[in-house]
């Protein structure tokens, strides 16, 4: 028996989560990127992470490009959640970033970035699954943006 969407959603959203942009260089020479919480680590030899992309999304063809950065919200970036969560256009026109070693955009001022290159993308239901090796990664002293039951939070 399948379990109800509602119930599904509703329990995935007790998940405590950082919030990350994830951002890539499209094969057009553009910058993109999408708000997500599907991220984690995955090995640390070689260095692997993995990110999960609606196939939905505006940004998602774009990651096949083959970089991406994920890019670890601080407690200060709510807004930047917001607006990289909003589907399609120009987002990066007003925004502050530069770009990394691989192409990937780098948001400015984040509580810290993983650059990669894609190694792996598996079929994930309605989500793309994109496994990155790590190439260059970075951290500040800014506190985390949190996800949790709906809501944004703070560590306090
Ligand atoms: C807190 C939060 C977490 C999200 N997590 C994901 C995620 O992990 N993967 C995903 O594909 N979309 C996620 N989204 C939704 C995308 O940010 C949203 O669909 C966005 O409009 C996609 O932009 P695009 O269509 O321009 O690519 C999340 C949104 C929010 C607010």
């Amino acid at each position: 028996m399948a379990i109800d969407k509602g119930q599904f959603r509703h329990v995935l959203g007790h998940f405590a989560a950082g919030v990350t942009v994830i951002t890539t260089r499209g094969a057009d020479g553009a910058p993109y990127g999408l708000t997500a919480t599907a991220f984690t680590s995955v090995s640390l030899e070689p260095p692997l992470i993995l990110v999960c992309v609606d196939k939905k999304s505006e940004s998602h063809p774009h990651f096949s490009s083959g970089v991406f950065a994920v890019n670890f919200l601080g407690a200060h970036q709510e807004h930047l959640s917001q607006h990289f969560a909003k589907s399609g256009g120009d987002k990066f026109g007003q925004m502050e970033y530069r770009t990394g070693a691989t192409g990937a955009p780098l948001l400015a001022g984040t509580l810290g970035y993983l650059e990669c290159r894609t190694r792996h993308v598996y079929e994930g239901g309605d989500h793309t699954i994109f496994v990155g090796e790590v190439v260059e990664a970075d951290v500040s002293d800014v506190e985390p943006l949190l996800y949790f039951r709906g809501g944004y939070r703070r560590v306090t």
